[in-house]
């Protein structure tokens, strides 16, 4: 083990090189013209697992984008641990506000700077590079590991679910590790053992049959734009409560340990309001920034529009308006009961002047690890001796659709080892990875995998 952590000290030069190369593939799933770099970017994960020393390393073809897969099972009678990451990246818009081109990776004070650099590119190359250090020194691997890259987790993984329900037996592990989340803060090792959920729908309100003068036309018909925003202003109270009947039916108040647990970690409002250059901070009354940042459902519109949206003045009284409004779920809520309350309340509130279309994209549920369990104890000594700092314990408040699935269809413990930073960027411009992050999470994952050999 000793050697492993060695050898990726000595080879991190190299790694970074070829994090580099992964970081050039602009992988983009939702957007239809970049099949085919996803396609690029499936072959190159397969080659690095391949040269990292694993085996049966294979493409599974989907509906949509391929999955990669590949395995080292010849440690007999020791467990074996799912690692589990993305290759796929969000769009980079809006484009200008980048430093560097999005796909032309860019180190900086030490940080790489690419779409993807942080979410999930760099995080799951960690835990290839791992296992490459182990085989590379010691020749084999301390347990048995095996790899699930997926190509469609920023628009929901609803291909690699069907693929899991059908594959359980491929998939078989005793526990799933998964670097898709953040630190607490730098330099604090982390595990998460929450994400919320996600229900995301879109709302379209049609008023006229087309676009009208809105001098002609204004003050005699309903402005759909006008419409949805007073909509939009109803799915929250004054308390910032969301509105929509039975949303809180379900929702499990939290344990006065985790109170506790949050209150341990210290999180300043004025630190973090400043961060974000905000004079105050606001949402649902009553409960902490962490709580409801970990706890609490949401309701967010995402981006709306409609009408005239160029540089200068059109005087247009548009036909349309359209709202996407997402919704973050917390355990006790379900995604799809969610989706069915909200279009009711939707309809209920919308004017007979318009006529409303309702959509649910995609969803996700929330997840809730039990702290009691030894992979995650393991986890914890794992990531303690990689920064050499005692672990926290978080719960995050993104979303990761296939975890909850893969605990129950696998019967085994998520193991969420944050190595990004809130402050990184995600879906943003200007996305990075700090990489002593990428180091430590290295190191991370190799103390993990030799920690976890005898429990079985
Ligand atoms: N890596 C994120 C999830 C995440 C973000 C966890 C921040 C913790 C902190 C992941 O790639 C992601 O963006 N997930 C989506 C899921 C959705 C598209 C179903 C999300 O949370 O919006
Ligand atoms: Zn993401």
């Amino acid at each position: 083990m000793n050697s492993a952590i060695q050898y990726a000290k000595e080879n991190q030069e190299k790694y970074v090189n070829e994090l580099i190369e992964y970081l050039r593939i602009p992988s983009i799933s939702t957007l239809e013209s970049h099949k085919n770099d996803m396609l690029t970017c499936a072959n190159f994960v397969a080659d690095k697992l391949k040269t990292a020393g694993m085996t049966k390393v294979k493409l599974y073809k989907t509906k949509g984008n391929p999955l990669v897969y590949g395995e080292w099972m010849k440690a007999k009678g020791k467990p074996t641990i799912l690692i589990y990451g993305h290759y796929d990246v969000q769009p980079v818009d809006p484009i200008e506000l980048w430093d560097n081109n999005p796909f032309e990776p860019v180190i900086k004070d030490g940080k790489i700077f690419a779409r993807g650099a942080n979410d999930n590119k760099g995080q799951n190359f960690a835990h290839i590079k791992s296992v490459e250090a182990f085989f590379n020194t010691e020749r084999e691997l301390p347990v048995n590991v095996k790899f699930i890259i997926e190509g469609e987790e920023e628009v929901g993984s609803e291909n690699l679910s069907t693929f899991l329900a059908k594959n359980h037996d491929l998939l078989a592990c005793d526990a799933i590790l998964i670097s898709d989340t953040s630190l607490y803060a730098p330099n604090i090792p982390t595990l998460n053992y929450g994400l919320r959920g996600l229900t995301y729908m879109e709302v379209t309100l049609t008023g006229p049959n087309r676009d009208l003068h809105s001098g002609s036309f204004g003050g005699s018909v309903a402005n759909p734009i006008n419409e949805l925003a007073k909509i939009i202003a109803q799915l929250q109270d004054k308390n910032g409560k969301v509105t929509i009947p039975n949303f809180y039916k379900n929702v499990k108040p939290i344990t006065k340990k985790e109170k506790e647990n949050f209150e341990s970690l210290k999180f300043s409002d004025k630190k973090y309001a400043k961060e974000l250059d905000v004079k105050e901070l606001q949402g649902e009354k009553g409960y902490s920034t962490l709580e409801r940042l970990w706890t609490r459902p949401t309701l967010d519109c995402n981006g709306i529009f409609g009408g005239f949206t160029e540089k200068g003045a059109k005087t247009v009284l548009p036909s349309k308006a359209t709202a996407k409004i997402s919704m973050r779920l917390v355990p006790g809520q379900d995604p799809k009961e969610i989706a069915k309350e909200f279009t009711k309340f939707v309809k209920s509130i919308t004017p007979k002047s318009c006529k409303v279309e309702i959509t649910e994209l995609h969803g996700g549920k929330p997840v809730l690890i039990d702290l009691n369990n030894k992979y995650l104890e393991a986890a914890s000594k794992a990531t303690s001796k990689a920064f050499g700092k005692k672990t926290v314990y978080t719960r995050e408040g993104g979303s990761i659709p296939i975890v909850l699935e893969f605990m129950e269809n696998l019967q085994a413990p998520a193991i969420l080892m944050g190595l990004g930073l809130d402050s990184d960027n995600i879906h943003s411009p200007n996305e990075h990875f700090h990489l002593n992050n990428f180091e430590r999470g290295i190191y991370s994952s190799i103390y993990f995998l030799d920690l976890v050999k005898d429990l079985k």
